[in-house]
């Protein structure tokens, strides 16, 4: 059956002093962490990540600011909105994802379940829709 995305909550400790959260690898995020990489200094209006992966799975926290994931299964689109450090949604493989609507200053954490691969990559949403397609 093919996984849906979701928000998941993350450890809070609340102290006077400042709140710390964390993510424990294949714990609190549903995978082994292998990469982590972060997007930030996004100007105005600009738009990341339009593709979908084959394999890899992931894991978006808004840690400053806030901006929109928008996850689409290849029937339907559902919009995310991130904006605060201790949740993050969950995008298993095979989705079409993009980001937008960054507020100034935001940094989007991602974490990955693979290091970089570009034959990862769907980047045409057509040959998305085939993938999906092919694959149910
Ligand atoms: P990409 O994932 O294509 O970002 P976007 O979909 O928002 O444009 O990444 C942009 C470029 O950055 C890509 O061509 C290669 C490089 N890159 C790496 O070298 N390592 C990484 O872990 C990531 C995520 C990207």
């Amino acid at each position: 059956m093919t996984k849906k995305a979701k928000l998941l909550n993350l450890p809070k400790i609340l102290d006077v002093r400042g709140n710390l959260s964390f993510i424990e690898g294949g714990n609190h995020i549903p995978f082994e962490i292998e990469r982590v990489y972060w997007i930030y200094d996004v100007p105005g209006g600009e738009q990341r990540g339009g593709h979908a992966f084959k394999e890899q799975h992931e894991f978006i926290v808004a840690m400053s600011g806030s901006f929109d994931v928008v996850v689409n299964n290849g029937n339907e689109e559902k919009i995310y909105h991130l904006n605060r450090s201790y949740y993050g949604l969950y995008i298993p493989c095979c989705k079409w994802r993009r980001m937008e609507n960054f507020s100034t200053n935001s940094l989007a954490l991602v974490i990955a379940s693979t290091r970089y691969d570009e034959s990862d990559y769907i980047r045409d949403f057509n040959k998305f829709k085939t993938f999906i397609n092919e694959r149910d």
